[in-house]
């Protein structure tokens, strides 16, 4: 990987120029200028309609920012990230989620071993868990079918599989699928409340296996369930996913159960592997295979189509500019579908976990701005709470937004409303409303600056045939290259995540102090919350 400082691009300076002549101009005035604008800035791709138009960006930004990206070597970035080359060098390690969800005969070297074959045979046993669990053969210690399945992770181990069995609750089966993570121990007790110990599975899912909240919470399980049944039953009720087989053997669950994880695959990134199985058991493992074969045919139009026509790229280079440019610092992400509603706090940990970063590939602080804020919320629900602010704050959002052209429920007149909603606010956002359309409408003057809506406002919008486990698979890995993309060109290192490491490890000495009553931190203010907490 080439590890330049992007401002130190020959084609930033281009971009910064013409951003200097266009910035102020209207997304209105760049389509009155372009006739066939709307077909040169939208993509159609498999089930997918990408139209990037109603941005602030014309023709020539387009082609400048691809220049950049050959500049900063994304083409061998990508082949290095595919082909198992450590990228991941703060963590040597290779970064080869893509690998969990190709279905080719070709051959992958890790280390000199083709890891292939371990690929597929994680997937085989997933089918066969799966199985098993849908057709009542595995049955729980007394000797009754599984009901209950729930998952205890967090993180990457969490938000993923909780993200993907929400979002395809459509295709779902009979199981009642549940999550644990917080450390929260009212999370836990309300959870296990709905939980009948003789019929629900846990799954213990922690790439490391050491992390505070996982393990608290699957100790405190283990202890419930034992409380109605006995050690030898843990073999029915517990299976875990884990790179730590050490530790899961000491937890006490059955070799039989164990999911092994690779060190390659990153947590955030980790739902196509045996993190997914919960995702597996109760959509079906064909579905579980159909998800997997959308985000490999996104991976292989990342690798394939040039960068003015990768829908993952492009959404990379309007990110840079609005961040690196306009100086926004958010990025909205609304769904036009509830079943999309955890999509934005899926894409929270994946996007501001990876590039959230301020030293850049050479160890050296960066002078520019790297990870965007996301957050979102679904269409309609966000226009009656936060788009007061997208439409008339002090704030530039580019936002996203994600409709499926056919509904699963064919409720068709909710469904029309739904996607006149999404059309109509990405249309308004672009066109605003001018104080001469005011007075024509007999607004009162003293009423008009208040009703203006100045407009060009940016979005994309990401039009999909229907919500799919294929089409949610290829959608989520558009975002994930997004997120590779940007951080090529930013100069940094996407897939360690060493700032949580800190709190982490003050929680625990804090945790300490507390269990031994004695007070060591010197700081007033934490000692003082320790003391109030200790002293209720
Ligand atoms: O919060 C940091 C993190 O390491 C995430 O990257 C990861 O997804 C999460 O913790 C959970 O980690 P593990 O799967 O090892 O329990």
């Amino acid at each position: 990987m080439k590890n330049i400082n992007p401002t130190t691009l020959k084609s930033w300076e281009k971009i910064s120029a013409h951003f200097d002549i266009i910035k102020h101009k209207n997304i209105i005035d760049f389509f009155k200028e372009n006739k066939s604008r709307m077909k040169e800035m939208s993509y159609e791709w498999e089930d997918f309609y990408f139209d990037f138009s109603k941005n602030r960006i014309d023709e020539k930004v387009l082609k400048i920012m691809s220049g950049m990206a050959v500049e900063a070597g994304l083409s061998d970035a990508i082949k290095d990230c595919f082909s198992g080359k450590k990228i991941n060098v703060t963590e040597d390690r290779s970064v080869l989620h893509t690998a969990v969800r190709d279905f080719s005969n070709e051959k992958l070297n890790h280390n000199g071993l083709d890891v292939i074959p371990e690929i597929r045979r994680i997937r085989k046993k997933i089918k066969e868990v799966s199985d098993k669990l849908i057709n009542g053969n595995w049955k729980g210690y007394t000797g009754k079918r599984i009901t209950h399945v729930v998952n205890v992770g967090i993180g990457g181990s969490d938000l993923g599989p909780k993200m993907v069995c929400e979002a395809l609750s459509f295709y779902k089966n009979h199981f009642k699928t549940l999550f644990v993570s917080n450390i929260d121990g009212d999370h836990v007790m309300e959870i296990l409340k709905d939980c009948p110990p003789e019929t629900t599975l846990f799954i213990i899912v922690s790439k490391t296996f050491t992390t505070q909240e996982t393990l608290t919470n699957a100790e405190t399980i283990r202890s419930w369930f034992l409380k109605e049944a006995n050690k030898n039953d843990i073999s029915k009720h517990f299976i875990a996913v884990s790179s730590n087989l050490k530790k899961i053997e000491e937890f006490g669950i059955d070799k039989e159960n164990i999911f092994p994880m690779k060190n390659w695959v990153g947590g955030r990134f980790s739902l196509w592997s045996a993190v997914g199985l919960i995702i597996s058991i109760s959509l079906g493992y064909e579905n579980f295979e159909k998800l997997l074969k959308g985000a490999n045919s996104m991976d292989k139009h990342f690798k394939e189509a040039p960068f003015d026509e990768n829908i993952p790229v492009i959404m990379s280079f309007i990110s840079i500019w609005y961040n690196n440019f306009y100086g926004s610092e958010t990025e909205a992400i609304i769904p036009y579908t509830e079943y999309l509603k955890s999509f934005p706090q899926y894409l929270q940990q994946a996007s501001m976990e990876s590039n959230g970063k301020s030293v850049d590939r050479n160890g050296d602080p960066v002078n520019y701005q790297t990870g965007t804020i996301i957050w979102g919320s679904t269409g309609t629900n966000a226009q009656h709470a936060f788009f007061q602010l997208i439409h008339q704050g002090t704030k530039l959002i580019p936002a996203d937004f994600i409709g499926f052209k056919k509904s699963l429920h064919k409720k068709n007149v909710h469904h029309d409303k739904l996607i006149a909603n999404f059309i109509a606010q990405t249309e308004a956002l672009m066109i605003g409303k001018n104080q001469k359309e005011l007075a024509s409408e007999k607004v009162p003057s003293d009423l008009i600056p208040y009703k203006i809506f100045d407009g060009n406002k940016p979005t994309t919008s990401i039009f999909i045939e229907k919500l799919t486990p294929y089409n949610l698979g290829a959608l989520i890995a558009a975002y994930e290259h997004k997120i590779f993309s940007q951080g090529i060109l930013w100069n940094i290192f996407s897939f360690d995540q060493w700032g949580v490491e800190l709190g982490k490890k003050l929680a625990n000495n804090v945790f300490e102090t507390i269990n031994s009553k004695k007070i060591i931190k010197d700081n007033s203010s934490t000692k003082n919350l320790i003391n109030i907490y200790m002293n209720s």
